[in-house]
């Protein structure tokens, strides 16, 4: 996954969004549930103008249970629907587009009192590179292979496809930008795999997750790689490489721990879930 962001491509997506926004009566905007302030777009309240949103968070399955409904409340405190689903479980798509359709009854059922013929709920799906944007719709359009990609720049032509009786969304996604330029950020994306690694420095990031996991998490690495990290400790640094490459038997480069392996694993291993159960920060630790 790469992320080249330049203020063209922002009007570009801006532009597009703006275009599409006229014509639907919700947003449902999805976040990654091991993020959910790093995940959002930073002028999401700006593009969708006052339209109803549902912010949606995705990858529950991957995040800390506890930090989701954490969040889930925050943003309900915000004044926002919020939600959190696993998207590989086919089940809580249906819960979406119930939750879309409580958020509009009271809309659609003016619109009926007022004598308009009735018609279906239309929505749009909008989030940053990776959030599940190309799952959600494809699994309801019941198609396979993705055609929307993540590249601003990309335009098909749009479609409306009818999912139910009473709800219809766009068949392409708003496809909007992380802020890249606030650390907290860009170190959180980077170790949800959303952009490449290498935007930023590897061994800083691998430093902060290390500090971050043995203070929230510290069980999880006990049990993936047999490893204690006491921070107090001055060299815990060069001890952790050296204890990962000695347990996952990485072969030394040239007599030497061979750290570049030790991050590859390490990172690897973060993306796809097999360390644990994750999220990355709390609504505590952010003003959004
Ligand atoms: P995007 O359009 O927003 O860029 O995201 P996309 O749908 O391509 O999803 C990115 C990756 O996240 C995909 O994995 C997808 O399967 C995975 N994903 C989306 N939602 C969830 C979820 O709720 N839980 C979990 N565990 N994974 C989720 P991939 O490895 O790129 O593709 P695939 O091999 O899974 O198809």
């Amino acid at each position: 996954m790469n992320i080249h962001w330049f203020p063209g491509h922002m009007a570009k997506a801006r532009r597009e969004i703006s275009e599409k926004i006229k014509v639907i009566d919700i947003v449902i905007e999805l976040v990654d549930a091991r993020a959910p302030y790093s995940s959002k777009n930073p002028m999401i309240n700006e593009i969708t103008k006052n339209k109803p949103r549902l912010i949606v968070l995705t990858k529950k399955d991957m995040a800390d249970d506890r930090y989701t409904k954490q969040w889930v409340q925050y943003y309900e405190q915000c004044g926002y629907q919020a939600m959190s689903v696993n998207l590989k479980n086919f089940n809580e798509y249906q819960k979406v587009i119930e939750k879309c359709r409580h958020v509009l009854k009271e809309k659609m059922e003016k619109e009926k009192a007022r004598g308009l013929k009735p018609r279906a709920i239309r929505a749009m799906v909008l989030g940053i590179p990776n959030v599940g944007k190309s799952t959600f719709i494809n699994k309801l359009a019941n198609r396979k292979a993705t055609v929307t990609g993540n590249k601003p720049g990309v335009t098909k032509a749009q479609q409306i496809i009818r999912i139910a009786k009473d709800f219809e969304l766009f068949d392409t996604p708003g496809v909007l930008w992380p802020k890249l330029d606030d650390e907290h950020v860009a170190k959180n994306i980077a170790l949800l795999g959303s952009i490449k690694q290498s935007i930023l420095p590897l061994d800083d990031l691998f430093i902060a997750a290390m500090r971050y996991l043995t203070e929230n998490y510290p069980q999880l690495l006990k049990e993936r790689y047999q490893l204690e990290i006491d921070l107090d400790d001055d060299n815990w640094i060069v001890e952790t490489f050296d204890h990962i490459a000695k347990v996952r038997k990485i072969k030394p480069l040239r007599g030497e721990t061979d750290y570049d392996r030790v991050m590859e694993l390490f990172f690897s291993e973060i993306n796809d879930g097999s360390i644990g159960q994750i999220t990355w920060e709390s609504p505590t630790c952010v003003n959004v």
